[in-house]
């Protein structure tokens, strides 16, 4: 395991936001698994001049602030640090590339690149490590979202990193993909045949996804606004999700197999035309409202904010997909800022039985449900009908769930965060976690169709009060076909 795992990181964008609250806190968590081989070196960069001991001084003083005291561990901490080392560089000058080339001494180790800057600088990183010599085959690049703004610009993207990389050496991170219950949506659909042979569209009525969250824009104002939700949340972890849930199985978990299926999916979505807005999509930005507790301002208030902006902090999409396997069922995906709580869930509604014999009042219970929990409190139960006690209730029904909390059933005690999960598999060279040129591409295909739909339809999104559900147009959207989101129910 220790060899299969020994690399040397650079980590480019060392100093910003992504690095300092999860690249590094993963890394050290690895560490303290024992997963960090011994001799594995981490060179940080970033534009600022900075020496490496007051960087180490820097990572102590905020992983001790950060990471939970009984996950502190000094000695860990000090063989940590000890295999930083910081070396300042301005990513577009190429002679800066050759202290780093030193660093790496010609080491016959793997190096894995992290780009953990914005996606224009991709292009000029690749190009300026090829003429340091850092990029021969044992080469791994990590790279962020978002791959572009649109399809085009994903492809420029893809096209510059092609130029120097080989696919097989691209890991571009859904740090969705890292997520405990995410990957165990694999082990629940292509384990227990139980579930295989019900995945489809005689057995299950509709699908819902929902990825909420409670903070607003956190002082990202900038790069939000020319995002927007639809951009920054579904093109990659809605859809990632859906593809999931969708896929067929795959021969082998091997990265391929795997991406070929999330791949057929994408292609098979319905193209969300202008005449599909008022039944397929909404969206919405929210105003001022509370969030746990306090008030908040709304999105054009918020610090920097431009107070015409039309982008879109929710959205609800009513997803289809044009397969045998799908025709008929409904995605109903919906994601947003500012909602009531962090809640990433899926549900799987089963179609009843086909003929009720039970009390006509309980009819509405008549559909089992199957329940992945992403986040919090990461599980799933399967909600199914029983009898309920007691002589007086005769054959009255009781809904309730065969449940499993993965930190109850499993004393497998902290579950790991996705960054960790995902720098472990980009060390030992897997790419099965990680997302494929063409699966992006596909992606934004069918998010830019859905962008120019609502722009042909044009208007402001719908208003909703930070701290609730969004606007209630998307409440409208799933009660038209005679179904609720499930908090509602
Ligand atoms: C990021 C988005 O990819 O995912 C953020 O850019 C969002 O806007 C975040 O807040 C949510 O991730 P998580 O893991 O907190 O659900």
């Amino acid at each position: 395991r220790e060899n299969d795992t020994q690399c040397d990181l650079m980590l480019f964008g060392a100093l910003g936001d992504l690095a300092q609250r999860k690249l590094f806190p993963a890394l050290y968590q690895l560490q303290r698994a024992g997963l960090l081989a011994r001799n594995s070196r981490i060179l940080a960069l970033a534009r600022k001049k900075l020496d490496t001991q007051s960087l180490r001084q820097q990572l102590r003083d905020k992983l001790s602030a950060t990471i939970p005291g009984h996950e502190l561990e000094e000695a860990v901490l000090a063989e940590f640090l000890a295999k930083i080392e910081y070396l300042p560089l301005d990513m577009e000058q190429p002679a800066d590339y050759e202290a780093a080339a030193r660093w790496r001494d010609e080491n016959p180790v793997p190096l894995v690149v992290y780009m953990a800057t914005p996606p224009s600088l991709y292009g000029t990183i690749a190009a300026n490590l090829r003429t340091a010599n850092c990029t021969g085959p044992s080469t791994r690049v990590v790279v962020e979202k978002p791959i572009g703004h649109d399809f085009a610009s994903s492809q420029t993207i893809n096209d510059q990193l092609a130029e120097v990389f080989d696919e097989s050496q691209l890991f571009r991170i859904d740090h969705y993909l890292g997520k405990e219950t995410v990957q165990n949506l694999i082990a629940l659909r292509f384990a227990n045949n139980l579930f295989a042979t019900q995945w489809n569209q005689n057995q299950i009525s509709h699908v819902e996804i929902t990825v909420a969250e409670s903070v607003g824009i956190e002082g990202r104002w900038g790069y939000f606004d020319k995002a927007g939700q639809l951009r920054d949340m579904v093109q990659n972890h809605l859809l990632q999700l859906l593809c999931l849930i969708a896929m067929d199985p795959p021969s082998d978990l091997s990265a391929d197999s795997i991406r070929d299926e999330k791949v057929k999916v994408l292609k098979a979505l319905r193209p969300i035309m202008p005449d599909m807005m008022e039944t397929h999509l909404v969206r919405g930005q929210y105003t001022a409202g509370s969030s746990d507790g306090r008030s908040v301002p709304g999105y054009l208030d918020e610090e920097g904010a431009d107070r015409s902006s039309h982008t879109e902090t929710f959205v609800a999409i009513k997803a289809e997909i044009s397969n045998w396997r799908w025709a008929g069922v409904p995605f109903y995906i919906r994601t947003g800022k500012r909602l009531p709580e962090k809640l990433s869930q899926i549900i799987i509604h089963f179609k009843p039985a086909p003929h009720y014999i039970f009390d006509p009042d309980q009819k509405h219970l008549a559909n089992n449900k199957l329940i992945i929990r992403l986040q919090p409190d990461e599980g799933m139960s399967l909600q199914i009908l029983t009898k309920d006690q007691g002589l007086e209730k005769g054959m009255r029904l009781r809904e309730g769930p065969l449940e499993l909390s993965f930190s109850e059933a499993f004393s497998t005690g902290r579950i790991p965060d996705a960054y960790e999960r995902l720098l472990w598999e980009v060390m030992k060279g897997k790419q099965y976690l990680f997302v494929r040129r063409d699966e992006v591409e596909f992606a934004w295909r069918w998010v830019d169709q859905v962008i120019k739909a609502w722009e042909a339809h044009s208007g402001p999104p719908k208003r909703y009060a930070a701290g609730t559900w969004g606007p209630v147009a998307s409440i409208a959207m799933i009660t038209r076909d005679g179904r609720s989101w499930y908090e509602d129910a």
